[in-house]
């Protein structure tokens, strides 16, 4: 891996390096990088690369067993090594954050070229090998090759719609029945490839599939692979020694696929009539939903505002003395009796502000990531490129969440400016990285491989203090050069007494209320989201991503001003930090949605697995809480701007 090889003095030259360092592959002008294709001549060495050990669900119940995936070379593991020891294969960042550990393998592999029963190694796997091997292939594990990028999968035929498509690994064995844990020592090879334009000298890899067996050569010194041979199983008899002779067989076949349009297989969508149907029944309701309570909001707001402004006139006629102010007309009530204190800053301005810096910088990060993915930038054969575009495009917005954070502070008329400074691109960034950090602890303690090395910590610890923070701070400077934003209502001396609130307007209820809507717009989106996340199953639906994301935000929007309307109708005018936690409470029902999801599809054993789990839980979810609160707060301010602005007050 390229990273281990920098010291930290050069982190930042790096790190901008890193962002499109990709797998080896000759890039041509007009292709993104590691999107190029590849040609072969007949007889070229196609490599075959190995990834980490994942486990995927398990074929005996379907549920996933452990969420802790193991490096290819694994000392417990004994998979033969390439001469001269495997070697690290450039990855990029968001890559390797996401859990890839690609290295070279012994595997040769010549175009077009069959090739049967090649011996590789020999290993000999004690009890305690043993033992790790068969507690893995219970568990489900597969292991994770890549030829000319391509995952080397198993055909899998769809039960619901009978259509076969490829699943991005294969097994390291199998539960034989009756107990016998039988290990995979031979795989057989099928790579397709493709002719460009009839030319036998420019071929294509366009995909690759690998059937493993377990085949017990006992003694025999000349491997026969056609043998019939019993299963191996390894043995975990005290003493025992199992020797195991690792061999495959290479079959080249030529297939129609072009070269575009073979990541197909791969991006099998299980039930896109389901999906589909579920979206546009959540967006349905979503709209119908939003429209409703905007219509009657508007047009109680513009009664409402046609009322104050008469009574104000009639105020200034009596006044005049000419008429007398007992004809029934009621006295101002409602939201315009706040008018003094609705822009009065909220407690805690410094933390509110930093919270709503950060919101706004995921806010823009989101939508660009899910554009880009749109617009077809992250491919599938550009591993990690999601990963690596949001790192990037996190650490360039800085600037935004500085400049936002520093203007709303300002508005608050918040002093401490040089904190707000600090803490915008630190306290957020800080606590995301310190779950990451102890949640990384654990997965080094498990030697798994999804540990983030050292010198990757070092390297986002750079990208963070070298480009985010400056960059952040260079926002601020901005934001707090720009004039405050002024309310449109002048701020009373003494604040007003708030009377008592009905219930459903009390914090919680409210908060409950408010968030679970926004939550229904994302929830179906979210289950494909975590099985992808979990099973390592390909995400690529961001044309539906992008819809939820939509929905998601015009729920939020027009739910917490809902809220807000009705809080200052109560004459209750702490509405800014309310707006913020009760639009963020979509994340309590995204954590709490994660705890089903865990319960119901997985069956993590082990503390290590569990507090992974919840950790990363934690971690989606507390963004989602300064993004959707950010959304709220935002959106009400707009909306308190915009009434207060519509009514005369003298
Ligand atoms: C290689 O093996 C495959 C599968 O058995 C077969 O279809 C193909 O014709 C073989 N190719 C050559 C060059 O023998």
């Amino acid at each position: 891996m390229v990273l281990r090889a920098f010291s930290p003095s050069s982190v930042v030259a790096l790190a901008a390096s890193l962002f499109f360092a990709i797998q080896p592959q000759p890039a041509s002008a007009f292709y993104l990088p590691g999107v190029a294709p590849t040609s072969y001549k007949p007889g070229d060495t196609v490599p075959l690369y190995v990834n980490a050990i994942r486990p995927i669900a398990a074929p005996r119940d379907g549920v996933l067993h452990s969420i802790v995936s193991y490096d290819y070379y694994h000392p417990n593991l004994h998979f033969c090594a390439p001469d001269g020891g495997p070697q690290h294969v450039r990855e990029s960042l968001g890559s390797i954050l996401f859990g890839d550990r690609i290295m070279t393998s012994p595997f040769e592999l010549k175009m077009a070229k069959n090739e049967t029963c090649k011996p590789l190694c020999t290993a000999t796997y004690n009890v305690m090998s043993a033992k790790f091997v068969n507690m893995l292939i219970e568990k489900g594990y597969s292991l994770n090759w890549l030829v000319d990028g391509l995952p080397a999968g198993q055909e899998i035929i769809d039960d619901l719609t009978g259509t076969e498509f490829y699943s991005p690994g294969f097994l390291l064995g199998q539960d034989n029945g009756n107990n016998a844990i039988v290990f995979n020592n031979h795989y057989d090879i099928v790579v397709e490839y493709h002719e460009v334009s009839g030319n036998p000298d420019q071929l294509r890899v366009v995909g690759v599939l690998v059937q493993p067996s377990a085949l017990d050569y006992g003694d025999d010194k000349t491997v026969d692979c056609s043998l019939e041979h019993k299963a191996l199983v390894l043995s975990t008899k005290p003493g025992g020694k199992t020797p195991v002779q690792f061999t495959y067989s290479v079959y080249w076949t030529r297939s129609k696929t072009a070269w575009a349009t073979r990541w197909d297989k791969y991006l099998h969508v299980v039930e896109p009539k389901i999906h589909w149907f579920s979206l546009i029944n959540s967006a349905i309701i979503v709209v119908f939903l939003v429209l409703t309570v905007l219509s009657v909001m508007v047009r109680t707001l513009k009664k409402d505002i046609a009322r104050y402004n008469r009574l104000d006139q009639i105020n200034l006629d009596d006044l005049s003395g000419t008429s007398a102010l007992d004809d029934g007309v009621q006295e101002d009530s409602g939201w315009k009796l706040v008018h003094g204190d609705v822009f009065r800053a909220p407690t805690h301005p410094l933390l509110l502000s930093v919270f709503l810096g950060n919101g706004a910088q995921l806010f823009v990060m989101t939508g660009f990531t899910i554009m880009f993915a749109l617009l077809g930038f992250l491919s599938p054969s550009n591993r990690g490129s999601l990963g690596t575009i949001m790192v990037l495009l996190y650490t360039v917005l800085g600037f935004v969440g500085g400049y936002a954070s520093a203007r709303v502070y300002k508005s608050f008329g918040g002093e401490k400016w040089k904190l707000n400074i600090v803490l915008t691109p630190l306290l957020v960034p800080g606590l995301v990285f310190g779950i990451f950090f102890l949640l990384d602890l654990f997965l080094w303690a498990k030697q798994s491989s999804g540990a983030v090395p050292f010198t990757t910590m070092l390297v986002i610890i750079g990208i963070w203090f070298f480009i985010s923070v400056p960059l952040s701070f260079a926002g601020s400077w901005i934001g707090f050069r720009s004039p405050a934003i002024a309310s449109p209502v002048h701020v009373n001396q003494i604040p007003r007494q708030i009377p008592p609130t009905t219930t459903y307007l009390k914090p919680i209820p409210s908060m409950l209320l408010v968030g679970v809507l926004p939550f229904g717009a994302i929830f179906v989106e979210l289950y494909f989201i975590m099985n992808s996340i979990w099973f390592s199953k390909i995400y690529y639906m961001f044309g539906f991503l992008f819809l939820c994301y939509g929905l998601m935000i015009i729920t939020c929007a027009a739910v917490t001003v809902l809220m807000v309307y009705f809080l200052l109708c109560a004459e209750n005018y702490h509405w800014q930090w309310r707006a913020f936690l009760a639009a963020g409470t979509t994340s309590l029902y995204i954590f709490g949605n994660a705890i089903i999801y865990w319960i119901s599809k997985l069956s993590i054993g082990g503390l290590a697995g569990g507090v992974l789990y919840v950790g990363y839980s934690v971690l989606i979810s507390f963004l989602f809480f300064i993004l959707t609160g950010s959304i709220g707060f935002f959106s009400s301010w707009w909306f308190t701007r915009k009434i207060y602005a519509s009514i005369k007050v003298d």
